[in-house]
């Protein structure tokens, strides 16, 4: 059997507390130095068309946890610059023999696409403005263990959800698991239609974050907005900014996210991402153990398979 993770709104509650789950017990493993399972005859082809650091790297990592082999495809390097189409590309992979693709794309609906003729599980690293599942699962994962539990929490997602895949997999996520989403950012920012993705719209910041237990910022996307979309980056700075002063508005103990990569004193302030409350370090960390449960679910994995059944993960940690 073999499942694909093209966006959080594809899942319903029970597969993704499956891969909450399995990763937060593969984080236990690794950290005590435990075995995890192994597949080790597989192959999963990394194919990054957008640059990528912290998704890239985790994935490499959590295949190397797995036992999986990597094939890398260099897009630039690739005979997708002789004008190959992307299916073309994904029928060659599939044909190569590779057993898995994880796939970021500039395109919303690009790993889709590849879900329909490679065959194998696909994973989503990212496709253009539509969903970036294994962050939002990663930054699920960084909220359960810093607050416990997700159901009635107020989360305010903060800037670009405009053309952010993260706000809209993480809205998707969260809002399903029982929490209060809001959307807070400038006009131009916001989707003009955000009651396509589960959240409130708020525009100004004091109002957006008040009484929110989690904030996630998000990185001003200039390199998908078009002319006028922003006065100017000091502005929108004035405005939006996560820092000390905004951060009294919050609850006392608001946990304070980015999916990275950051501008600092752009989105967030120096103070606040490196502070207490930020939990920037943990949600990169997690990426690794979001993404070894994905690959192994991906490829049929369950709880039911590491865990004996019946047995809850808690108690399974205490014996
Ligand atoms: N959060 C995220 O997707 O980061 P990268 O672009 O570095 O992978």
């Amino acid at each position: 059997m073999s499942r694909h993770v093209l966006g959080i709104r594809y899942l319903d509650t029970t597969e993704i507390d499956t891969l909450l789950a399995l990763a937060a017990e593969f984080k236990l493993r690794v950290i005590e130095g435990r075995e995890v399972p192994q597949l080790p005859k597989k192959v999963v082809g990394m194919l990054f068309f957008e640059n990528s650091t912290r998704t890239r790297v985790s994935f490499e990592m959590a295949a190397n946890y797995l036992g999986l082999k990597t094939a890398n495809f260099a897009a630039g390097a690739s005979s997708m610059s002789k004008g190959e189409t992307l299916k073309d590309t994904i029928l060659t992979l599939r044909y190569e023999r590779l057993d898995a693709l994880v796939i970021r794309h500039r395109m919303s609906g690009a790993p889709n696409l590849a879900a329909r003729f490679f065959g194998g599980p696909v994973l989503n690293a990212g496709d253009g403005m539509h969903e970036h599942p294994t962050q939002a699962l990663g930054d699920a994962l960084t909220i359960l263990e810093r607050k416990g539990q997700i159901e009635g929490l107020r989360v305010s997602i903060i800037g670009d959800v405009e053309h952010s895949r993260v706000a809209r997999s993480n809205a998707w996520l969260l809002s399903n698991l029982g929490a209060e989403v809001r959307f807070v950012g400038p006009r131009t920012l916001i989707p003009t239609e955000p009651g396509q993705i589960p959240g409130i719209v708020h525009h100004d910041l004091a109002t957006g974050i008040s009484g929110a237990d989690v904030i996630i910022c998000l990185r001003l996307q200039k390199e998908r907005m078009s002319e006028g979309m922003l006065s100017s980056v000091g502005e929108y700075a004035s405005m939006y900014q996560i820092n000390r002063e905004a951060l009294a508005w919050a609850n006392d103990d608001c946990l304070v996210m980015h999916p990275g990569p950051i501008n600092r004193g752009i989105e967030v302030d120096d103070w606040t991402a490196d502070g207490d409350q930020s939990a920037i370090t943990a949600q990169i960390e997690n990426g690794v153990f979001v993404r070894m449960a994905s690959l192994y679910w991906g490829f049929g994995g369950g709880l039911e398979d590491i865990i004996e059944p019946h047995v809850p993960v808690t108690a399974r940690r205490a014996a």
